[in-house]
């Protein structure tokens, strides 16, 4: 029997090889949705979408609205700030008065982590994690592995170096259970201050210097440092942080190969990784955010019940 997605979409830890596979095969036709004149197809006409999103963010909400938008769904993104949450209203009260209003799905982004799994086990309604605490970020996982898969035509045997601040980065998580699923091996660089204590336990090879991570592998994943996350005494300065681990022109004109570069943003220039890499030839930067839109249709589309061996959204556009 084909693989099926369950209920939710909380995290990449909790799915197998197979459904992983599923979702980046059905985000390849959804490609070309977003390619058309009129984009638009006809797979979730009918259903309501809410996006609740809790913390910030340009790449996550926009894209799911467009995902949303792109399979004919009716969307609505709660400003939480403006909503009775503001007035101590709880997160599964938000979602029961939502739902009795007859939504399908909630999208949520919050800032505690396991806040999806929490919700889901509360609502009939799909959830979808947009990103929770320092748990995962698993559609950001996803696109990470589709846009590596587009570059190199596969996954199994790939070395990717995620490097930066992995200890409160829900991204670098999803992109270690995902990768590694798949067969690619994965790398992590950074600060000891910023390795989780049991990252070896995560099946991935640690790299300590970032000249490591561009000697061993064959892309690497840079990331922000998550200051909002952090408590004071994990670096002595932004400054120092960017010259003994910032990604440059300088240190891969030493790598072996020419390395892919990924991040997921939002990118904080000259501080994680330099302009010259950031906009260079072999950054992906922005075809990861094209991807993210193919891949969230994919999640909604599977999660709504659509068919594994889907090939052509709805024909032509409507
Ligand atoms: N990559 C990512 O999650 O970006 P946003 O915070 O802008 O959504």
């Amino acid at each position: 029997m084909s693989a099926t997605l369950g209920k939710d979409l909380v995290g990449l830890e909790p799915l197998s090889r197979e459904q992983i596979q599923l979702i980046l095969d059905t985000a390849e036709p959804f490609k070309e949705v977003s390619e058309r004149a009129i984009k638009k197809v006809p797979a979730l006409r009918g259903k309501t979408i809410v996006n609740l999103f809790f913390e910030a963010s340009t790449r996550t909400r926009i894209s799911f609205e467009f995902a949303e938008k792109r399979l004919s769904a009716d969307t609505v993104n709660v400003a939480v700030a403006a909503s009775s949450v503001s007035k101590g209203e709880t997160l599964v009260d938000t979602a029961r008065n939502l739902e009795a209003m007859r939504i399908d799905m909630v999208v949520i982004r919050h800032g505690a982590s396991g806040a999806a799994q929490f919700l889901g086990q509360r609502i009939r309604s799909n959830v979808i994690n947009a990103g929770d605490g320092k748990h995962e970020h698993p559609t950001q996982g996803l696109l990470d592995m589709l846009t590596l898969r587009d570059r190199f035509g596969r996954l199994e045997g790939l070395k990717v170096a995620i490097c930066g601040d992995i200890l409160h980065s829900r991204v670098a998580r999803s992109n270690i259970w995902g990768l590694t699923k798949l067969g690619a091996q994965v790398g992590v660089c950074g600060p000891a201050t910023l390795l989780p204590r049991n990252v070896h336990e995560l099946g991935v090879t640690i790299l300590p210097r970032i000249e490591d991570a561009i000697q061993w592998a064959d892309a690497l994943n840079v990331l922000r440092l998550q200051l909002e996350r952090m408590e004071s005494g994990f670096l002595p300065s932004l400054r120092e942080y960017n010259r003994v681990f910032g990604v440059t022109k300088e240190r891969l004109a030493r790598a072996p190969k020419d390395l892919l570069i990924l991040h997921p943003g939002p990118m904080n220039r000259g501080v994680e990784i330099d302009s010259d890499v950031a906009d260079g030839p072999h950054s992906v930067i922005l075809p990861q955010v094209t991807n993210g839109v193919a891949v969230r249709m994919a999640v909604l589309y599977l999660l709504a019940g659509g068919s594994p061996d889907w090939a052509n959204p709805g024909g032509g556009g409507e």
